[in-house]
């Protein structure tokens, strides 16, 4: 049978999901590949602790270049994260002429155009299924699957650490600090979290499905994001009443004129699809305009779920490394002439519904000091609710808005929380009704 070698930089844990897989399902694979994939060499700092899988002693190495240098490996599989020295190691396989696939979505979103652009000068593979959606095969989908549609919106959970703690937070009312300090423990949210809970892990994902699906090139700064930290039960709480869950989500929409990217907590329909997207999993919904609504659901994290995606890049690569193609697919799904720049909008020019928490006396003429402002921006409120009497001390007012612009509900707020009667930062939470 035909071989293929494989070289592995980083041994954590998903390297450790990727070669369980190859030697769990070896059988299938081959079959199904026509080829063995051989893996010739694993490069870690670490390569004495026992990742429960026996493979020969002089297949580790703690130099790098055993790896990126070795003649005989077609395919170096990158799996250390961050950005360097990932980024430099890449590059250098690359210029060697190795195929590339990564799990790296810090690094796409920050160097893709210089990696891609090398890439294809060389004529090589960079393949990053398992970058996005963990064990969810949602690059491949845009990529192929979908290659007939445009894609006119994607709403996507992207990073299940938040989702596992507002998940938490929605069952069990307790405060987002509490959830945080639990799933740390139980090691769904890492010791600095910050990636994760303040939308920067799902904005990175976000960059790299902005350029599959609308062939811009990558820029993670043209995507505002907010985090999840400010969200309170309180604000959980009363909008369940309302029949809204808060998520996390990754949006985009393409109007045709120019794409809103945003990541933000956003109240959608407690009847939605992606209400129901729990605990620490991802989903992703794609709006097509051949095909109509697409859910992609499952595991966005995790060693076995990661390992499976990250072989479905092998046996690709290898695929058409064995049929002599170069590179079948564009990478990053679009031929590099018709990969432009378009507008991406700024927060500002957003129109949508608004929920907002107003913390303010209980007095009279306090409203109507709020709704004064709120009209003077031309912000017209859909419903109000206040809970607490006569009292200095700060109460909670809920609002929800119709549909406002962004920059005049800025401005508004800002007035507002001068006020003296209004104590501390208004809240203020998106809300996407559009969901089915
Ligand atoms: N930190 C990520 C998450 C995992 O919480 O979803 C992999 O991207």
């Amino acid at each position: 049978m035909k071989k293929v070698f494989v070289g592995l930089v980083g041994f954590g844990t998903v390297g450790t999901g990727m070669v369980k897989t190859l030697i769990k399902n070896r059988e299938i694979i081959e079959s199904r590949l026509g080829a063995s994939l051989i893996l010739k060499r694993i490069a870690d700092i670490d390569i004495t602790s026992d990742r429960g899988v026996h493979l020969e002693k002089d297949v580790f190495t703690t130099n790098v270049m055993d790896v990126i240098d070795d003649p005989e490996i077609d395919i170096v599989v990158e799996l250390i994260g961050g950005y360097e020295p990932a980024r430099g190691y890449i590059l250098r396989a690359i210029e060697k002429g190795k195929q590339i696939v990564t799990a790296n979505k810090a690094l796409l979103a920050a160097y893709g155009n210089e990696i891609f652009s090398a890439a294809s000068q060389k004529g090589v593979e960079v393949a990053f299924e398992a970058s996005v959606g963990g064990g969810i095969p949602l690059i491949s989908t845009i990529k192929e699957g979908l290659v007939a549609n445009r894609i006119l919106t994607l709403f996507g959970i992207m990073n299940g650490t938040s989702n596992y703690i507002l998940s938490k937070m929605t069952e069990e009312e307790r405060p987002f600090s509490d959830v945080l300090k639990e799933a740390q423990e139980l090691g769904y949210a890492e010791v600095d979290p910050t990636l994760d809970i303040e939308g920067i892990d799902a904005a990175h994902k976000l960059t790299i499905l902005l350029a599959l699906a609308y062939g811009v090139p990558i820029d993670f700064g043209a995507i505002y994001r907010e985090g999840i930290s400010k969200v309170t039960p309180l604000d959980i709480r009363f909008m369940k009443q309302f029949g809204y869950r808060i998520k996390l989500l990754a949006i985009s929409k393409d109007d045709g004129q120019a794409i809103e990217a945003r990541v933000h907590p956003t109240l959608i329909p407690e009847k939605s699809m992606l209400a129901n997207v729990n605990e620490a999993y991802n989903a992703l919904y794609i709006k097509g305009d051949i095909v109509g609504n697409i859910l992609l659901y499952g595991p966005g994290a995790g060693m076995m779920p990661t390992g499976s995606a990250v072989v479905s890049d092998l046996v690709d690569v290898a695929r058409n490394l064995l049929n002599g193609i170069k590179i079948r697919v564009p990478l990053l799904g679009y031929q590099a002439q018709h990969i432009k720049k378009r507008k991406i909008r700024s927060i500002d020019e957003l129109v949508t519904q608004y929920y907002f928490r107003f913390s303010a006396e209980d007095r009279p003429g306090v409203l109507s000091r709020i709704s004064g402002i709120l009209g003077e921006y031309d912000i017209s409120i859909d419903s109000v609710h206040q809970k607490g009497r006569d009292t200095t001390d700060a109460v909670p007012i809920f609002m929800i808005t119709h549909e406002a612009k962004e920059s005049n509900v800025r401005q508004a707020l800002a007035e507002i929380d001068r006020l003296p009667v209004v104590k501390g930062q208004t809240m203020l939470i998106r809300i996407e009704e559009g969901l089915s």
